[in-house]
């Protein structure tokens, strides 16, 4: 077999890699031969690439490898559990630029002889790699700046946005035909450059208008975007690895954005429109408080604890911030041993990436069996005689039902209140990631429990 068989055959055992990659990843069960399945799949993508596609300059490649190698590993042992949307926020702003650059490498390639409809075709293929990859990483920064803080998460609404927008999508198509022309006569560099410029413009001014509580969207809008930008370069380098891992990742990322969507009652279109949500978490202001709260210490929720039947628990952002999940599976294991049924209610957005909870239960050892979807439970709640909410606020709201036009309005919620007893883990009576207030803590039958969710579990598991 000739080096482009093997190749091929490389290829092809990659691909398949990556499909069952995708399949394992989709339950928690199999998720951890999922991901090996994708380091497999990866390393014999690099390893067939470098040996079968490169022909010189090994010491640069190998210096890069090292390099860019090094930087991963050391940025993803340092990353908090809390700041994992910001990273994978950044790495997509990597994808976006790599495409660009190849895109610019390749159209400047002198070796390139092309013409005729082939050079056309070839020219729209490096044309949309360099035009979706610079809108992925200008719009990947900007995220990375939302997510971690440096910037507000504030949604920029300037006047006539959507007219702004048009007009930048008209000017790509525009110079896209200057440059299929131009290119055709030899030149072609300027409409790119120009290009380059408006979609860096269009990304930095889209992901500008979303505000915080649609940022889970955007995230995995640009990952999705970040691998049509692969595929597109996969086209123009003509490497059907490279096309068909960009389609897995684009069409993932695209079936994420709408099931996150449905989660949160978006429309997915309003969504990339923006101007919706506020930033961060802050004090609510006096006058939005709707009535008395009732304090409770960690002697008495243990106390309520003991005497229950059923338990349920709902973790949020809190949780992960306070790294609470050990302390609570052990609670959970005292509340099992006495056999009380203790259930977990993962809301779809829960805390501050897809599947967070499930992530930092799956570290604790809590058994799966317990741990259930929003949709599985809701309905349960009145036979429930205490819900513990941990660290959680948006997610059990429940002005999202009350009050439709609200910033929250129609977003499904935990509904807690339905049970016996409601008891709120948090530090203080500041709001959630949407910035709005939680008629919830001012209900009858709802207790606060103040104070950092990890010390406060600790004492309640004394108690027990
Ligand atoms: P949030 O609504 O953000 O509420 C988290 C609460 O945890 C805060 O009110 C905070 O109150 C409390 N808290 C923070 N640190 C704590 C600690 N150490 N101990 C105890 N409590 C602590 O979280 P949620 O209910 O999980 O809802 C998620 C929100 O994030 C939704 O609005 C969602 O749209 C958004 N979002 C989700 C994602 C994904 S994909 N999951 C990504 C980005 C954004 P105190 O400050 O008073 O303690």
């Amino acid at each position: 077999m000739n080096i482009d068989g093997i190749l091929s055959a490389s290829y092809i055992v990659a691909t398949v890699l990556f499909i069952l990659a995708l399949g394992g990843l989709s339950n928690q069960e199999t998720a951890r031969r999922g991901n090996w399945y994708g380091i497999t799949g990866m390393a014999i993508a690099l390893i067939a690439t470098v040996l079968g596609v490169v022909t010189s300059n090994y010491e640069i490649l190998m210096a890069a490898l090292v390099v860019g190698g090094s930087i991963g590993l050391i940025a993803a042992r340092r990353v908090q559990m809390t700041q994992m949307p910001e990273l994978v926020a950044i790495l997509h702003s990597l994808v976006g630029i790599a495409a660009v650059a190849v895109g610019f490498a390749n159209f400047m390639d002198p070796g390139k002889h092309l013409a005729g409809v082939e050079l056309t075709i070839h020219d729209i293929e490096t044309y949309i790699g360099i035009l979706i990859g610079a809108v992925t990483f200008s719009g990947s920064v900007i995220a990375f700046g939302k997510l971690s803080g440096r910037m507000s998460g504030k949604p920029l609404t300037l006047p006539a946005r959507h007219w702004f927008n048009l007009g930048l999508l008209l000017a790509a198509i525009w110079f896209g035909y200057q440059f299929v022309l131009q290119s055709a006569a030899g030149g072609g560099m300027q409409p790119l450059i120009i290009m380059t410029a408006i979609a860096l413009v269009f990304g930095i001014h889209m992901v500008m208008a979303i505000g915080g509580a649609d940022m889970p969207v955007v995230v995995s809008m640009l990952n999705s975007y970040s691998g049509w930008a692969a595929a597109a370069t996969g086209f123009m380098l003509g490497n059907d690895l490279l096309i068909v891992t960009g389609a897995l990742v684009g069409s993932s990322g695209a079936i994420l954005s709408y099931i996150m969507c449905r989660a949160m009652n978006r429309k997915f279109l309003a969504v990339i429109a923006g101007g919706f949500g506020t930033g961060g978490g802050t004090a609510a202001a006096a006058g939005d408080q709707e009535g008395e709260i009732v304090a409770i210490d960690a002697e008495e929720t243990a106390a309520l604890l003991a005497d229950a039947k059923e338990v349920m628990i709902i973790p949020g952002y809190g949780m992960a911030v306070a790294q609470a999940q050990h302390i609570v599976h052990e609670i959970t294991q005292t509340l099992r041993a006495k056999k009380i049924n203790v259930r977990f209610g993962i809301h779809p957005v829960a805390g501050r990436m897809p599947g967070h909870m499930n992530v930092l239960l799956a570290e604790a050892k809590v058994p799966y069996d317990i741990v259930f979807e929003m949709d599985e439970i809701n309905a349960d709640f009145p036979d429930i005689d205490v819900s513990i909410i941990i660290g959680a606020n948006d997610i059990v709201n429940p002005s999202a039902l009350d009050e439709p036009d609200g910033p929250i309005g129609g977003m499904p919620v935990l509904e807690c209140w339905n049970g016996k007893i409601s008891i709120v883990l948090k530090r203080s009576m500041a709001t959630g990631y949407a910035g709005v207030q939680n008629p919830l803590f001012f209900k009858e039958n709802t207790r606060m429990l103040f104070g950092d969710a990890k010390d406060t579990l600790d004492a309640v598991f004394k108690s027990l």
